[in-house]
């Protein structure tokens, strides 16, 4: 098994930013790459922010928060990572661009390196099948925000390999999480319930069934969620929740897993959810209220 000393994180959104604080606030040697360099040094700013909220909570000591900050390093270039122990994606929810990334990273890091993807959804397999490491390649889906949430699914491609799955499992407990291993089915076993929730919500929006709070109440007080569907929607963002969506429809092949038009049209107008101010909820003018 394969000791994970440094990591390379691509993407710099919501999630790549909370793995790369949770890597580095736990020892690793973190490197994290974004296409876009605003979206880079956003999240660099987002997670130097975070530690120095922890430590002055007292939930990281002063030497841990400053380790930290010592690991963490940003790249513009995805050739910095010829060292890094394992790579984990977290770019967009797209298998042809996750595909691309892939056959790169195939090529830059290591041979030893485990490749790993934060997809919701999409096949881990076919990820593999365009590198030439299809034994080291693996799904690794942290739940949002990775810092918080106590859970990573792991997901085993058809050729992933027992020591591939097992650093994966130590990597994912010493981030102190408890894991569940899915087969590689679309949506895994979280978002193939989750997502046709949330999709039945904007259903139940789209055809007047009830208003978006009384929806979202509905599910906390009726069902005891600490979020509703919708709010959880615009949390997770409805561009990945539509790229989901899509995945589980033609990967399954039922129609109970059409999108939403409801969903689509959000979507086609940028209303992103919270990452844009606005979603089935407007943050810009509700912030507070609506913060989860
Ligand atoms: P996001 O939209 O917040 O961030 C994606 C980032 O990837 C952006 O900063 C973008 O500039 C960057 N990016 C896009 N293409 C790139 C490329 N080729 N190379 C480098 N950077 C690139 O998305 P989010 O929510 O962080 O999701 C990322 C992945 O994590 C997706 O696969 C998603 O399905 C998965 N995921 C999302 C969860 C959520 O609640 N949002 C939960 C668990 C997994």
């Amino acid at each position: 098994m394969v000791e994970i000393k440094s990591i390379g994180v691509v993407g710099g959104g919501q999630m790549g930013s909370g793995i790369a604080q949770l890597a580095a606030a736990n020892g690793l040697d973190v490197i994290l790459h974004d296409s876009d360099s605003t979206a880079l040094n956003k999240a660099l700013k987002s997670i130097s922010d975070n530690i120095q909220r922890l430590v002055s909570r007292g939930h990281l000591s002063k030497d841990k928060g400053a380790d930290a900050f010592r690991r963490l390093k940003g790249a513009s270039n995805l050739e910095d990572f010829h060292r890094v122990d394992i790579v984990i994606e977290a770019i967009v929810e797209s298998e042809d661009v996750k595909k691309k990334l892939f056959a790169h990273l195939d090529k830059i890091v290591k041979g030893s390196a485990i490749l790993a993807s934060n997809t919701s959804s999409i096949s881990i397999t076919r990820l593999a099948s365009i590198t030439c490491r299809s034994s080291q390649v693996i799904g690794m889906h942290f739940m949002n925000p990775p810092p918080i949430m106590k859970l990573v699914e792991i997901v085993r491609g058809a050729d992933t390999s027992d020591d591939t799955f097992n650093t994966t499992k130590c990597l994912a407990e010493r981030f102190g999480k408890t894991i569940i291993c899915s087969q590689d089915f679309p949506g895994f076993i979280v978002n193939r319930i989750l997502m046709p929730m949330i999709n039945e919500a904007f259903h139940a929006l789209y055809t007047g069934v009830a208003t978006k709070e009384d929806i979202d109440t509905g599910m906390k007080l009726g069902t005891n969620h600490p979020m509703g569907p919708l709010e959880l929607a615009d949390f997770i963002g409805l561009d990945v929740c539509l790229s989901i969506m899509k995945v589980l429809h033609a990967g399954l092949g039922d129609s109970k897993y059409v999108p939403c038009p409801l969903l689509v049209q959000y979507v086609d107008a940028g209303r992103l959810g919270k990452k844009r101010g606005i979603g089935v909820y407007n943050y810009s003018k509700t912030t507070k209220e609506m913060k989860p």
